[in-house]
């Protein structure tokens, strides 16, 4: 996946400073019961810290922002201390709120001056490749205001009248054309001062905070995803996550 040729953020740390906020406060419910779904291990070691590398890896990114569940900061900052990251590399934990997107201004509202450039990222999402990270940070570096990874759909969508009661029949109302879908991951990259404003004015719930930016009737663009950017959600995830890790240990094996 990685091209030489192409200028990569990695090759110029010193151009805009950017920082990286890792929404990892939800419980995890659909994953079943257990640890909050950030500290549960992959590899043996916590989805969260393999989420905090992969941002780490990208050299552009200076600041690792970490929101952890509310009662589970002091935790968290105990496992990154014993995880080390790179040098130039700072981290800080700030305890989450009730939905995602409440935790996602608690980790803005914690960035310290001097970083231009902000993504967020899904503690869900922990083996997204560095190179997905930079192609996000370089598209902001080039002027979009909001960049989302994402990807082409395998599955027909179907928009269906919800039923009232769970597993009855539900009417399918439309078919949108697949060729114009995307699924999209993280990390997703902002102009700080653009995603701050979407923060302190868009009201009611969101599920990506590119979301936020459209509502501002600024212009998101879309930069290739990477199947192995999937969010870890449901039991099958945890299982497909184990099995990327281990052929990567292989082929860094060979
Ligand atoms: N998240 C968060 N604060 C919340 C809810 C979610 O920081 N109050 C984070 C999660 O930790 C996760 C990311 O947002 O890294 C994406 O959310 P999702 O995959 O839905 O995780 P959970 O909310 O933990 O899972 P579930 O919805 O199954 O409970
Ligand atoms: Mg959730």
């Amino acid at each position: 996946m990685s091209d030489d040729s192409r200028p990569s953020p990695s090759a110029t740390p010193s151009a805009a400073r950017t920082a990286a906020v890792i929404p990892a406060a939800g419980r995890g419910v659909r994953l079943g019961p257990g640890a909050p779904k950030a500290l549960r291990a992959l590899g043996g070691t916590p989805m969260l810290i393999h989420a905090v590398r992969a941002m780490a890896a990208s050299r552009a990114v200076s600041l690792v922002v970490v929101v952890a569940p509310p009662e589970g900061a002091a935790e968290v900052k105990s496992l990154l201390d014993a995880h080390a990251l790179p040098e130039r590399t700072d981290f800080l934990v700030v305890p989450g709120g009730q939905t995602r997107k409440e935790s996602v201004k608690l980790g803005l509202d914690a960035l310290p001056a001097g970083h231009d450039i902000v993504l967020v990222h899904d503690a869900a999402r922990p083996l997204v490749p560095v190179d997905t990270v930079d192609a996000v940070i370089e598209a902001v570096r080039e002027g979009a205001p909001a960049v989302v990874p994402a990807l082409p759909l395998a599955d027909t969508v179907k928009q269906v009248e919800p039923a009232g009661t769970p597993g009855e029949p539900e009417p399918v109302v439309a078919t949108p054309d697949r060729a114009r879908l995307r699924a999209v991951q993280t990390p997703q990259g902002f102009d700080r001062a653009t995603l701050v404003r979407a923060h302190e004015t868009v009201t009611g719930d969101v599920t990506d905070d590119a979301g936020m930016v459209e509502q501002l009737g600024l212009t998101v663009v879309a930069v290739p995803g990477h199947e192995e950017a999937f969010k870890v959600t449901r039991p099958l995830d945890l299982v497909l996550a184990e099995a990327v890790l281990a052929r990567r240990r292989l082929n860094d094996g060979f």
